[in-house]
């Protein structure tokens, strides 16, 4: 595919998770606390997660290792870290949920497989076949980005194990988080999640990294905004001076 129409897919995809962000807003995504019924079929939680989140490395992978262009330090780094994250999404973090017995919506898990194919495309293929040979792991803004995701990563993953330690098992209710990292946003899972793909697209420095930056904020901050006003309605004695994802601004 020549540059310009990959560039023309990727902003008409950044585009879409844009237009997507009010309705996100008003509708919650339907999984999780937000779950409900009259959403069709259902399929088991921990399942539903391993199917969507599976198929991000594996069409990654695939375009990554079958596009011509010559593979450098930093592509291969960053082919690590996409593995890594998924590899933890799809087959380790379902099962640490205590989830068991929990439905997600087939239509969420069909949507996010969707997502996942479309993002592990641009972003393998952007690397795999259009990437100039100049992505090193000693340039300066690589090793900044770096920093960012790691950053990012270790705040995702904190704050879920504490949300997953909250309940013993066999529970599947909802607690108020009181780790340090709770303290001034209900959702720093979710603000670790965007600042770990911000890293990335640092790192990588191309549109498709970008995109899979701008759907990271565009799906993660209308779904802290929900589970925000829902902790403020669910708990009368919720802390007020938490925001929902950007400490003391939103
Ligand atoms: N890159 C992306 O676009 C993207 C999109 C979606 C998710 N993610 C990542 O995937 C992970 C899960 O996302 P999520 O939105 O499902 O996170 P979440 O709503 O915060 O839930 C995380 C886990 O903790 C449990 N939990 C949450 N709050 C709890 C509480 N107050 N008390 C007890 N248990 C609680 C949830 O159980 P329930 O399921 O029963 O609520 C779930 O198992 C996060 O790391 C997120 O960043 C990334």
């Amino acid at each position: 595919m020549n540059e310009f129409y990959f560039n023309s897919l990727a902003w008409a995809w950044i585009l879409f998770a844009l237009l997507l962000v009010p309705f996100q807003i008003l509708i919650p995504a339907p999984y999780g606390r937000h779950t409900r019924a009259n959403w069709g079929l259902q399929v088991d939680n921990r399942l539903g997660w391993m199917l969507m989140e599976v198929i991000s490395p594996i069409v990654f992978t695939f375009f990554f290792l079958q596009g011509s262009a010559e593979k450098t330090s930093g592509s291969w780094v960053l082919f690590a870290l996409w593995t890594l994250h998924y590899v933890h999404r799809s087959l380790i973090f379902p099962w640490r949920t205590n989830t068991k017995g929990k439905k997600i919506p087939l239509l969420i898990v069909t949507s996010a497989v969707f997502f996942n194919m479309a993002n592990g495309f641009l972003n393998g293929y952007y690397l795999g076949e259009m990437q100039a040979p100049t992505l090193f792991i000693d340039h300066p803004r690589f090793i900044v980005g770096g920093l960012v995701f790691l950053l990012g990563a270790a705040l995702n993953f904190r704050a879920d194990t504490h949300l997953l330690r909250l309940r013993k098992p066999g529970d599947t209710g909802y607690k108020i988080p009181y780790h340090p990292v709770f303290r001034r946003v209900s959702c720093p899972n979710h603000l670790g999640e965007i600042i770990e793909w911000t890293g990335f697209a640092i790192m990588a420095w191309n549109i498709a990294a970008v995109s899979f930056a701008v759907w990271t904020a565009a799906n993660l901050i209308p779904r802290a905004l929900n589970h925000h006003r829902w902790y403020k309605r669910q708990f009368e004695d919720y802390p007020e001076e938490r925001r929902a994802v950007i400490p003391y601004i939103l």
